[in-house]
């Protein structure tokens, strides 16, 4: 008993340093969203940086769909287990840019999902076209089915 002490102390140590009992939200990897857009988000480095790459699956415009990147940042890198974030999508098929903010959750099942708000911002010919020129909305992303096998 006494013996068995010092390797409960190191497995408690061991699961308290990986976040246990709070499963941990990431978002390296693919998700899809509730209007079938998809990203693709890349490593968050240790400033909480990250790229990835953007796919709508809708366009506020009447030009070609592209892929189009993304450049984000995550508060708090590798502390919290569900961090909050932004990312910003410079459209390369448009002359706009959406802004993301939003939090990544772990829900009641386990599985992690981002719930996130947006503006898109399209070009204004004139300042008194400005006051139209911004959407705003939500969407709420998981990630895609290939990747959760
Ligand atoms: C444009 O139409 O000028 C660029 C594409 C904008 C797509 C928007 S961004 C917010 C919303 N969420 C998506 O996944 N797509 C639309």
């Amino acid at each position: 008993m006494v013996q068995g002490t010092p390797f409960l102390l190191l497995l408690c140590l061991a699961l308290v340093a990986s976040g246990f009992p709070f499963p941990k939200c990431v978002l390296t990897g693919t998700w899809i969203n509730d209007l079938h857009s998809t990203m693709v988000i890349g490593a968050v480095d240790n400033g909480g940086n990250f790229n990835g790459v953007y796919h709508t699956a809708v366009t506020a415009t009447s030009n070609k769909i592209l892929k189009s990147p993304l450049k984000g940042s995550q508060h708090s890198a590798n502390t919290k287990s569900q961090p909050t974030f932004g990312f910003t999508v410079n459209w390369n098929f448009s002359d706009s840019v959406t802004v993301f903010t939003g939090q990544c959750f772990v829900d009641k099942n386990g599985k992690e999902v981002l719930k996130t708000m947006w503006l898109l911002r399209s070009h204004a010919d004139t300042i008194g076209d400005d006051w139209k020129a911004t959407l705003v909305g939500t969407n709420v992303f998981r990630r895609t089915q290939h990747e959760k096998e």
